[in-house]
């Protein structure tokens, strides 16, 4: 079977970087599961579709034509990488992902990643849901108030407006709709490594992925 590597964990923990520098490391493909229910977010606003009428959204989402290409996510065609980014979008996109019909809908997308000679997959579910059976699954995670730190560096570092209480207490909304909702909460799977990274550097969090793998 093609190997993957699973990486989830909650938001701004570093997960996408580190997921992608494996990914270019080994040759892999990448899925970014969690721009997926961004554009959902996005394509949902867009049509002036609440975020929380579930059976709608999930009739959007089936709708869509996504593609990756390189870095650039096009929707229908038309380059939306930067809207998708928001801090709006984010949030809708995990209002959108609370919904079972929604996650269904997308199934099949994610799968569709998966080719030789491997994929790493970032999301909160791809090692519970979507690829169960992934030779390596990681859990990356860090306190909420680093995480907060590095949204901010982030949104400063891309000339967004950014406030740090607001990001905080953002994250940990977030953070309690994807570990209460029923559909593929956010758990660490079995079998996963946790990674703490408060006090780990990307390159060694790359580092302790790669040795991971190879073993
Ligand atoms: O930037 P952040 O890590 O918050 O977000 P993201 O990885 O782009 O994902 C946006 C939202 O989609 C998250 O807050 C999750 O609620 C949701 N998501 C999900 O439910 N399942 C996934 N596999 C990926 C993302």
């Amino acid at each position: 079977p093609i190997p993957v590597i699973a990486i989830d964990g909650p938001s701004a923990s570093g997960k996408g970087t580190v997921a992608q520098l494996v990914a270019d490391k080994l040759g892999f493909a990448y899925l970014d599961s969690g721009a997926l229910y961004r554009v959902v977010a996005f394509a949902a606003h867009q049509n002036n579709i609440a975020w929380d009428d579930a059976d709608a959204v999930a009739k959007c989402a089936k709708s869509l034509q996504i593609k990756f290409i390189h870095d650039q996510v096009l929707l229908n065609g038309q380059d939306i990488s930067n809207e998708i980014r928001t801090e709006l979008m984010g949030k809708g996109a995990s209002q959108v992902a609370v919904h079972a019909p929604v996650r269904a809908a997308l199934v099949d997308l994610q799968h569709s990643f998966l080719q030789s000679p491997g994929l790493v997959a970032d999301g909160r579910d791809m090692g519970t849901v979507i690829f169960p059976s992934a030779p390596l699954k990681i859990f990356l995670t860090a306190s909420t108030e680093i995480r907060a730190e590095r949204r901010y560096k982030q949104l400063l570092g891309k000339n967004q407006a950014a406030n740090y209480e607001n990001i905080l207490q953002d994250l940990q909304e977030r953070d309690a709709r994807d570990q209460r909702r029923a559909s593929a909460p956010l758990v660490m799977a079995e079998h996963a490594i946790l990674l703490e990274t408060d006090n780990l550097s990307i390159a060694d969090a790359v580092n302790t992925v790669l040795d991971a793998f190879k073993k």
